[in-house]
């Protein structure tokens, strides 16, 4: 019988917590999202985030073994998210996962969370096949990986500044949308007119599969306050919607076309798309239809894979266990920042 993994993702402000079993798959998951709390302020707060998590693991533990008719004594090994993300939130899913391993005696291991990323589309149906490019774009990161194995991803580029995801949150910040922007602006743009304003694509044609998304915002502000109906800082709604619609097509424009030259210098053709960003259909749309005249594919991790989860942790731990072994110290460390070429296996 094969080992049964417990994955908890503590990250930054969804609480995730999963099952799963090599051979039978995802036994079961839940998601607690914060979104509502830090909406207040505007963006996450980590101190908010952390007391939070505190209150939801243990009880979506208790829920995913419920679900999953799976006792403590079947749990073999415990994933946690030990980086990168905000300190404290990664603390409360590391202390309880080694916690709560050392009660079981179990072993516990690390996961990077961009590697539960990488990895997340191998869980969904139809999944692809190594090698693939990934275009991995959440709130904190847009990257453009090489991904060969199970610990063997190659950065292709990145951003510079702002992720995707980020730029999303702010540009919709400046329209007066609430957090998290990306979906909110997404749902306005669709009410607005395609190409009636136009903004910057940033290093669309640097020549290399780098990103810079921080001009934007500037550019989105100049364009919010030409358009405020004289100083009054009213925009009208149709105004507001076609400004959304001209920010989602210039960030959109950028990762289509980076994504693309990705797949052409490493004459790969499939793309797999992961990161909260990945939900965007016009994203979708553009990548879909680009691909196609390639003869590639492009996948897309099931929506709710697609955002921070416990399963793509529990996930990843289960692929890494094939390769190294869990820890049985407890001791442990978080890594807020951490770079994901740390992370690669010999090969
Ligand atoms: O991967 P994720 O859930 O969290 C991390 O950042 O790790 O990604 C969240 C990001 C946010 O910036 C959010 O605004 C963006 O993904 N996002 C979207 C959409 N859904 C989520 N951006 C554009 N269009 C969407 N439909
Ligand atoms: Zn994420």
């Amino acid at each position: 019988m094969s080992l049964i993994t417990l994955g908890i993702e503590s990250s930054c402000d969804e609480t995730g917590i999963a099952l799963y079993q090599m051979g039978r798959g995802l036994l079961a998951h839940a998601l607690y999202t914060q979104v509502a709390m830090h909406n207040e302020y505007g963006g996450v707060v980590p101190e908010l985030a952390s007391r939070d998590h505190v209150r939801r693991v243990i009880p979506l533990v208790r829920q995913v073994m419920r679900e999953a008719d799976v006792s403590l004594d079947q749990i073999n090994v415990i994933a946690y998210t030990q980086g990168p993300g905000l300190g404290g939130a990664l603390l409360v899913g590391a202390s309880i996962a080694n916690a709560l391993a050392y009660a079981l005696d179990i072993p516990t291991i690390g996961i990077h969370h961009l590697e539960g990323h990488l990895l997340s589309p191998l869980l969904s149906d139809p999944a692809p096949e190594f090698p693939f490019v990934a275009l991995l774009v959440s709130g904190g990161h847009t990257q453009l990986m090489r991904v060969d194995g199970v610990g063997r991803y190659t950065l292709l580029g990145e951003t510079l500044d702002d992720a995707a995801g980020e730029a999303f949150d702010k540009g919709a910040k400046l329209l007066g949308l609430s957090y998290p922007g990306g979906p909110a602006l997404a749902k306005l743009a669709a009410l607005g007119r395609p190409g009636l304003y136009k903004l910057p694509r940033p290093m669309l044609h640097s020549g290399d599969l780098d990103f810079s998304f921080s001009g934007l915002k500037t550019a989105v502000l100049t364009l919010v306050k030409q358009s405020d109906n004289d100083g009054q800082k009213i925009l009208n709604e149709q105004t507001r919607a076609d400004i959304a619609c001209a920010v989602q097509e210039a960030i959109v424009d950028v990762l289509a076309h980076k994504a693309h030259a990705a797949l052409a210098q490493t004459g790969l053709n499939q793309l797999v798309v992961a990161g909260g960003v990945g939900a965007n259909q016009l994203l979708r749309s553009r990548l879909t239809e680009g691909i196609g005249k390639r003869g590639g594919k492009v996948f897309y991790p099931d929506l709710e894979f697609c955002t921070d989860n416990g399963a793509m942790i529990a996930f990843a731990g289960a692929l890494r266990l094939a390769q190294q072994q869990g820890k049985k110290d407890y001791r442990f460390n978080v890594k807020p920042r951490w770079n994901l070429a740390e992370i690669n296996t010999a090969t």
